[in-house]
């Protein structure tokens, strides 16, 4: 699927708000990586928070089953128009924060999530937002649902563990910079 922004204008969005965090999409080995052994196909329901210009997005929307949906959560603005240009029937794409998980799941009609998948910056996040929505996240699985963090180092691990008892951590080096990846089960 063709990228949804060019990398000019991914650059502009980092430069002018702090919340892009990152100077390059996640790379495709990356992508590759933090999907490994989950089974994409199986999921109904699949959140993404700070899909960005959409490295994750359509990965997921190749790999998805045709009945499911995949909902994007993201505040730029730019971003969001970026993604609205992806053509696929499966795909929600809001504006707003990943701290209002379980309010926009209520108003497209689900009750829960199967998987999360987050690339907002845990350290450029106040303390409560980071607690707020680890805990949003666990309360929006399903029992059987996954959180998938990927950041620049294992920094979130430590709120992480406060509500998942299982936490599985990768490492991607080829990407700019080296991805660390954490997979969270209940
Ligand atoms: C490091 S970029 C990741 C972009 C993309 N997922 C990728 O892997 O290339 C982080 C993204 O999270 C978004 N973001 C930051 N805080 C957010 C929040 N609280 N809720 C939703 N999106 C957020 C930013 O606007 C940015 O697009």
């Amino acid at each position: 699927m063709a990228r949804a922004m060019s990398n000019m204008e991914y650059l502009r969005q980092f430069i002018k708000d702090k919340n892009v965090a990152s100077l390059f999409p996640t790379s495709q080995f990356a992508v590759k990586r933090a999907f490994k052994n989950i089974n994409m196909n199986g999921y109904k329901v699949i959140v993404e928070y700070g899909p960005g210009e959409g490295a994750f997005t359509r990965r997921m929307l190749d790999r998805m089953a045709p009945d499911a949906h995949l909902i994007a959560i993201e505040t730029n603005e730019q971003m969001v128009k970026a993604l609205k240009r992806i053509n696929d029937k499966r795909l929600i794409v809001v504006n707003d924060s990943a701290e209002n998980i379980q309010s926009i799941l209520h108003k497209n009609g689900f009750d829960s999530a199967d998987c999360v998948v987050s690339g907002i910056p845990f350290t450029f996040l106040k303390r409560h937002q980071r607690v707020n929505i680890v805990k949003y996240t666990r309360e929006a699985l399903s029992s059987m649902g996954v959180f998938i963090v990927y950041q620049n180092s294992y920094y979130a691990v430590k709120y992480l563990e406060k509500e998942f008892n299982h936490i599985a951590r990768d490492f991607e080096p080829r990407n700019i910079p080296p991805l660390f990846i954490m997979r969270c089960r209940l």
